[in-house]
């Protein structure tokens, strides 16, 4: 009986080994392991073995079971997982069950936002804030727009206090060129600039009237870079590497000569974009640049004798739109979830 239980155990577990499919581990548990398998047919022979064995072989029985479970389960949880290669092949590449229903995301702007500080940091620009609620010194003066100048005219400016009334005003600033100020008046104060290198994003207000490129609300991000010979070259390699590194080797930039009373000389800034995906890329504008007025550097206690710089102001909403061809603003501020989901 002894031998008989050695050879019934080397064979079970050689054919174990060979089986690959589920359906053949079944097979093979039947045969050997099983309510009426090999090793249950054995038992019924305990009581023809001489007293003197029967210690011996009942444990060499019991032995043999508890292998062959053993290895029954290994090659089980061993094919389940896909690891031994002997069990039932597992697909690696199919796509687990996810229920996106569920699945939150960051809007879209949040995300562009994100992105572009991101790609001026790859350029050496810290980022930087500033407050929404600003001061007239703030928004204007100190950007070389005098009192009287038409663009402080109230009506295309968000006033929190009466702009005749006090020599202070409160308004939701119209740009962030407001932090360009902010900085360089921080950096003088505390000693650790020019040079200065910064970008801020961030939102903007003007009473303007909401239609597909408008709103009374959006993001600009604004850039500065003040240091020791900077020249309107180092502004266009600047914004062209910008462009491809955040649009893609094939970007076009174009400057258009402009005027802004913060720089001089001053640009917009154009690249080459298809709105709708399967158009012609069409020349749009994301902003204004130039090189930084001295009245702007005087005003702020950097001297325009030793520095120079370069601003630039881009709306975020306008990248964004060009980056995801998204035909019209206000999808970004509706927040319709099909919407949402699609960018
Ligand atoms: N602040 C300008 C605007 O809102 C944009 C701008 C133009 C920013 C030129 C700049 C600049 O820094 O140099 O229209």
């Amino acid at each position: 009986m002894l031998e008989d239980l050695n050879a019934l155990e080397s064979k079970a577990l050689g054919e174990l080994q060979s089986a690959e499919s589920p359906e053949a581990i079944e097979a093979w548990r039947i045969a050997y392991i099983g309510a009426k398998g090999a090793l249950k047919a054995m038992m019924p022979r305990m009581k023809d073995v001489p007293k003197e064995q029967k210690g011996a072989v009942g444990q060499r029985l019991n032995a043999v079971k508890q292998a062959l479970e053993l290895a029954f389960d290994e090659k089980k949880t061993a094919g389940a997982s896909g690891g031994s290669g002997a069990g039932p092949a597992v697909d690696m590449t199919e796509p687990g069950i996810v229920d996106t229903r569920h699945l939150g995301r960051r809007h879209i702007i949040t995300r562009v936002r994100a992105e572009l500080v991101e790609v001026f940091a790859r350029m050496g620009f810290d980022a930087a804030q500033g407050p929404e609620l600003e001061d007239d010194e703030h928004n204007f003066i100190k950007l070389n727009i005098p009192a009287g100048h038409p663009a402080r005219d109230p009506i295309d400016n968000f006033y929190v206090d009466n702009p005749n009334e006090t020599d202070a005003p409160r308004m939701l600033r119209s740009q962030t060129s407001t932090v360009q100020i902010r900085t360089m008046e921080r950096a003088i104060a505390e000693g650790w600039g020019p040079p200065i290198k910064i970008v801020s994003p961030g939102r903007v207000y003007r009473p303007d009237t909401v239609d597909a490129t408008h709103s009374f609300m959006f993001h600009q991000i604004e850039g500065l870079f003040i240091d020791r010979g900077v020249t309107m070259r180092d502004l266009k390699t600047t914004l062209l590497q910008f462009a491809k590194a955040y649009f893609g080797p094939d970007a076009e930039i174009r400057l258009r000569p402009s005027f802004f009373p913060f720089t001089e000389p001053s640009a917009e800034f154009d690249m080459k974009i298809a709105l709708k995906p399967g158009t012609e890329p069409a020349w749009i504008e994301l902003g204004g640049c130039g090189m930084v007025d001295p009245n702007v550097l005087e005003a702020c206690g950097v001297d325009p004798e030793e520095w120079t710089g370069f601003a630039f102001g881009f709306g975020i909403e306008r990248i964004a739109m060009g980056k995801y061809a998204i035909p019209d603003i206000r999808m970004l501020f509706e927040n319709d979830v099909r919407f949402l989901e699609r960018v």
